[in-house]
């Protein structure tokens, strides 16, 4: 049995029940699923989450699923904690999300709505992604015996395009940005009989993102850090976790302290930072010219932009934009200084701590996260051209030169 009590408008707050797989609301804004979180509180507590295996699914009476019967899992265990201590004070903490099945964050998003399509007899989902989310849902789709079918840009990385088709998703590269192949999947709605599994078009994939949040206040023992750094497209790691603070908030599990949410974009494509400097609601109009090596964020015009918005002034939190040449150039210094491999996203987190800092909306002392949020095996590296001819004498001398921190 699940706590859910309804489904709620993101927009205008009408409720809908949750008895079958909904899109959006009628005023084609997301939904939100709502619990009973007295009966909730009344179940659970933080004793028997703790004594849980350390998977996300430790939050299961946070989710809409009935039961464990219908978990559809690839193994989605917790993620770590990894502190900067090299190029910060310790201060900074990357939420390293690569860990997950697929090697992103994604996996959390789909696991649910994966789960809850298979419940609801849901035969065939189609999505559009910049990667990501595309091989989570062909990986989770594969799993439950449902058909997917996948739209991304034609330049999306390329590790990802063939690892959805890799996974058996149909898979095709549009000419054009996620918003145009989002055109694709929702004209395909009633032609083909798909589920449009869009970001934010349905209830169930922010509910799993929403365990990020709740995962990280377990990981705090309860007590949230001051700043989280969100690389946002779509957004919905950011609007879940302050669902999932808001719902440990009301059930008394977590005091008044708030991290402030800070959205990470490029200067190449920023519609919810613009928007949010220029005092706006929503984003006014798509993001011209959306080229950025930040994949994860090219989005022109987020269809959650009011909630994403929301959070952020809620929070007390901003924008950030970060130029992709620093973003690349500190990928490389936190594997080579830190040894943890940032994916381009994760590493424009750390651009924006670190531009932040110098503004001042961040200080040294503030306890920050940084979301990784997928592996940095997905993006290239740059080719390797020292070679040894083993035919012919070493000069060992060259290996006793130090090199970096050694
Ligand atoms: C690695 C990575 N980071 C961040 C994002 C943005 O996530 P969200 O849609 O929750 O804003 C994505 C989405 O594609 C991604 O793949």
């Amino acid at each position: 049995m699940s706590f859910v009590s309804h489904l709620e408008c993101g927009l205008t707050g009408a409720e809908y029940p949750h008895d079958r797989f909904r899109t959006v609301s009628d005023a084609n804004a997301p939904l939100l699923v709502r619990y009973d979180l007295t009966a909730l509180k009344n179940a659970v507590s933080k004793d028997l989450v703790a004594k849980r295996l350390p998977e996300m699914w430790r939050y299961l009476d946070w989710l809409p699923l009935e039961g464990p019967d219908q978990i559809v899992s690839l193994g989605e265990l917790m993620t770590p904690l990894l502190p900067l201590t090299r190029l910060a004070d310790g201060q900074v903490i990357v939420k390293d999300e690569g860990r997950m099945p697929t090697g992103s964050f994604k996996a959390r998003g789909l696991a649910v709505a994966v789960s809850m399509a298979r419940a609801f007899g849901i035969d065939h989902i189609a999505m559009p992604t910049a990667g990501n989310a595309g091989a989570a849902l062909a990986a989770y789709c594969s799993r439950a015996g449902i058909r997917s079918t996948v739209f991304c840009p034609d330049d999306a990385p390329e590790t990802t395009i063939r690892e959805i088709a890799f996974h058996g998703a149909e898979t095709y590269r549009v000419n054009g940005l996620i918003n145009h192949c989002g055109e694709i999947v929702a004209a395909g709605k009633d032609r083909v009989g798909w589920f449009d599994l869009s970001t934010l078009k349905e209830p169930y994939r922010i509910e799993g993102k929403k365990t990020m949040g709740l995962e990280l206040a377990e990981q705090f023992a309860w007590e949230l850090p001051d700043v989280i750094f969100y690389p946002t497209g779509g957004g919905t790691g950011l609007i879940g976790m302050w669902k999932a603070f808001e719902e440990l908030g009301a059930m008394g599990w977590i005091g008044a302290k708030r991290p402030r949410m800070v959205a990470v974009q490029s200067t190449r494509c920023g519609p919810l930072v613009k928007a949010f400097d220029e005092g706006h609601d929503e984003v006014q109009e798509p993001w011209d010219d959306a080229v950025t090596l930040i994949h994860g964020v090219r989005v022109p015009k987020p269809f959650g932009d009011r909630l994403c918005l929301k959070v952020l002034r809620e929070s007390e939190g901003f924008g950030s934009m970060v130029d992709d040449d620093e973003v690349i150039e500190a990928r490389a210094a936190v594997a080579r200084e830190e040894g943890i491999h940032l994916s381009i996203e994760g590493a424009a987190c750390f651009v924006a701590w670190r531009q932040e800092l110098q503004k001042g909306r961040v200080s040294a002392s503030d306890r920050a996260i940084l979301f990784n949020c997928a592996s940095g095996l997905k993006a290239e590296m740059p080719p390797v051209e020292t070679r040894i001819d083993r035919t012919r004498p070493i000069d060992y001398s060259r290996f006793r030169a130090t090199t970096g921190h050694f």
